[in-house]
């Protein structure tokens, strides 16, 4: 029997936002576990970028669009009749919501409004994963773990328009959706290879390795939920497994490192620079942009009712990553599609080993 029971094989999945850092990851591995993928998104936010190292293969269909265009999505929803959609396609970075707020306001709350409202006209059975984010809280600098029943805010306009857009499925859920078919997910600061965004830090010291210049480093305190791309995709699929329509089950679902990954910025660099060296320096903190000091997630409810725990620890995911972007710029004859697939392969025999229960679980 194969990952999730076979439970992907041959399904029709859609993706949102395929052609990003995560999508691209999620689509690789739906293909792996036999499922026809269905992509509709805006062209891939950086070059180079994951999507364009791997999709050839991946993906059924992909249609080029904007998730502002409810006759667009519609039309895709109506044509490729996902039997689970994963909407991870959103405007996901903190400092670029400060440069254009109403921008990131659009794509993260009407564009996931429009998703919802598409899939209740066009497939209203399907399963939806609504991939919303840590930052969704209402951040109190706790030490403990947030959970899914805290209050939601948001300082930043991204952070605010994520909450706003899970509260918005939270709404679509109750009043429009058959009950058990409709989860937000909200997973904390994710790494892994094929990541090149600005001002994340991963890509960060990847520049600055290739650029041979110090890394700069404005927070490096900060302590951050670092979760390997790979956990959290496991957690949406064992998610989307479960949607199954039985009414007692929960909306909402964190996907963190638990305790021993809660690390700081300093940490996670030095991790990383034990595989590729280079140094680091400290740089003042832009006054105009606030970084959270502390966020953990508390993760007892995916670990309680779908089996779900991160496979691999914080030295894992770190190594992982680094071998990935070392593969790609160190080696001229790397084939990036080859070695994202064999990480999968390693994660899933990994996680088979860990005996997590997502990998067979037995859905009531
Ligand atoms: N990477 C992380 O650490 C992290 C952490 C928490 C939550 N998230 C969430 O996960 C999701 C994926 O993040 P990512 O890191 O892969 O980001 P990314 O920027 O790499 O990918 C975003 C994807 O969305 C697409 N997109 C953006 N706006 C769109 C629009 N208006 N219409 C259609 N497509 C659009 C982009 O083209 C891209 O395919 C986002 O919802 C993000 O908020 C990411």
């Amino acid at each position: 029997m194969g990952a999730f029971n076979n439970f992907y094989s041959g399904r029709r999945v859609g993706i949102t936002g395929h052609t990003g850092f995560k999508g691209a990851w999620l689509a690789l591995w739906l293909r792996q576990l036999g499922a026809q993928v269905h992509g509709f998104s805006l062209p891939p936010p950086t070059d180079p970028n994951l999507h364009q190292l791997t999709h050839t293969s991946c993906l059924a269909s992909h249609t080029p669009g904007d998730i502002r265009n409810l006759p667009a999505l519609s039309d895709w929803i109506q044509r490729t009749q996902p039997e689970i959609l994963f909407h991870l396609a959103a405007q996901p970075l903190v400092r670029a919501s400060y440069l254009d707020p109403i921008d990131t306001l659009t794509s993260c709350v009407l564009g996931t409004a429009q998703v919802l409202e598409a899939v209740r006209i066009h497939k209203p059975d399907a399963r939806l994963v609504i991939v919303t984010t840590d930052k969704v809280y209402e951040n109190h600098a706790w030490e403990h773990g947030y959970r899914e029943s805290d209050p939601l805010g948001g300082h930043d306009p991204y952070s605010a328009s994520k909450a706003a857009a899970d509260l918005i499925t939270q709404a679509w859920r109750r009043s429009f959706f058959p009950q058990g078919r409709v989860a937000t997910v909200r997973a904390g600061n994710v790494i892994g290879g094929g990541d090149y965004a600005s001002e994340r830090i991963v890509p960060d010291i990847v520049r600055s390795r290739l650029l041979g210049s110090p890394l700069a480093l404005r927070s490096p305190q900060s302590t951050r939920a670092w979760l390997h791309v790979l956990d959290c995709l496991a957690g949406y699929l064992a998610v989307g497994v479960r949607l199954d329509g039985s009414p007692a089950f929960p909306g909402s679902f964190n996907f963190g490192p638990g305790p021993e990954g809660n690390r700081s910025v300093a940490d996670l660099v030095e991790a990383f620079s034990r595989h590729w060296p280079g140094p680091w320096t400290r740089v003042p903190s832009d006054p105009t942009l606030h970084e959270a000091p502390l966020l953990n997630l508390s993760i007892d409810r995916a670990c309680a009712l779908i089996g779900w725990r991160p496979v691999w620890n914080f030295s894992r995911s770190v190594h992982e990553t680094a071998t990935w972007y070392q593969a790609r710029h160190q080696s001229q004859s790397s084939d990036m599609l080859e070695h994202s697939v064999a990480q999968i392969e390693r994660y899933t025999r990994d996680a088979s080993h860990s005996g997590v229960a997502w990998i067979h679980p037995t859905v009531p």
